[in-house]
């Protein structure tokens, strides 16, 4: 199995990719990090400690980053992921506590002790992995490979016309991570408000599977409602992090491009990715010499829930 960190803000979507990354047998998740984001991040901690409580293995998890590396920090989409980033479920206090070391501490050496097969998944605003590129940048010939849920390219933004989420949370981060020399890809909105989680399907899951159904269930309730109620007559959620996932277990599913991306840091246009799509432009500044992030646009979302539910049930 693949080894995989996940750096996260859970958060819902979070949630459910953590629990599908326990459960594949493809996947060995030697830690998890949090960061703040769809909370502040004692709260994605506790979240993150939840999951691992209720999955009863024995998964570190690694409390990171309270605020962005530079700009101030942004307010919790509480009307998305709830006040608890569970969606308002009351969930008791776990009883599991975080590791001693620091999220970019942990990243750092867990991609040291084993150089060459860790990949790192990041799926909230990215200031924990440009803290571990600050303390070891010796890491970037020592990961296997990064994948990012963030972004868009092709799509209005959900945060701002132009920019999604966790890349407007952190932008300088964002932009440090896709010019950094290591193997990227970033699964943005491109892909993943293609693939949904429907109703009938969260209903099987919480029916077939005893052990997580009930939980992914109820987190999901109050997500799903702001999903249905922004279009009117939709079932269900995207599965944006989980996408992330999908993108490492079956990469087929998924049609590519790339190119040097930078990140806009300032202005109203702050978190919009743009990627050099020709040859030409990636001679120009600020892509120049920049390396190549890959960036999903298409996917076979039929596939990816089959795939999902595969894990699941
Ligand atoms: C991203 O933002 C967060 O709300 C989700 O957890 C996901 O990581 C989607 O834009
Ligand atoms: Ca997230």
């Amino acid at each position: 199995p693949r080894k995989l960190i996940i750096d996260c803000d859970p958060g819902v979507d979070d949630s459910l990719a953590l629990i599908l990354a326990i459960e594949s047998k493809e996947i060995e998740l030697i830690g998890i990090t949090t960061v703040y984001g769809n909370a502040d991040v004692d709260t994605t901690t506790g979240n993150a400690l939840r999951v691992v409580e209720l999955s009863g293995q024995p998964i570190p998890v690694a409390r990171g980053a309270e605020v962005p590396s530079v700009i101030p920090p942004r307010e919790h989409p509480d009307f998305v992921h709830g006040a608890d980033g569970l969606g308002n479920t009351a969930l008791p206090e776990p009883k599991l506590k975080p590791a001693a070391v620091r999220a970019s501490e942990f990243i750092v050496q867990s991609i040291n002790e084993s150089p060459g097969e860790v990949t790192l998944m990041a799926v909230g605003p990215l200031t924990n992995l440009a803290e571990a590129l600050a303390l070891d940048p010796s890491i970037v010939d020592k990961v296997k490979e990064v994948v990012v849920m963030g972004g868009v390219l092709y799509r209005p933004g959900n945060v701002t016309p132009v920019a999604e989420a966790n890349i407007y949370s952190d932008p300088h981060a964002a932009d440090l991570v896709f010019t950094s020399p290591w193997q990227v890809t970033m699964v943005g909105l491109d892909v993943t408000l293609k693939v949904f989680l429907s109703r009938t399907n969260l209903e099987r899951i919480c029916k077939e599977n005893a052990h997580y159904g009930p939980f992914l269930h109820d987190i999901h309730q109050f997500y799903m409602a702001f999903y249905e109620s922004r279009e009117p007559g939709s079932d269900g959620c995207p599965v944006h992090d989980s996408s992330a996932l999908m993108y490492l277990l079956r990469p087929s599913l998924f049609q590519t491009v790339s190119g040097p991306m930078r990140v806009v840091t300032e202005g109203i246009a702050t978190g919009q990715c743009i990627r050099a799509a020709y040859s030409f432009q990636e001679g120009l500044e600020p892509w120049s010499g920049k390396p190549r992030v890959t960036v999903p646009l298409e996917v076979n979302a039929d596939g990816f829930i089959e795939h999902l539910m595969e894990i699941l049930l």
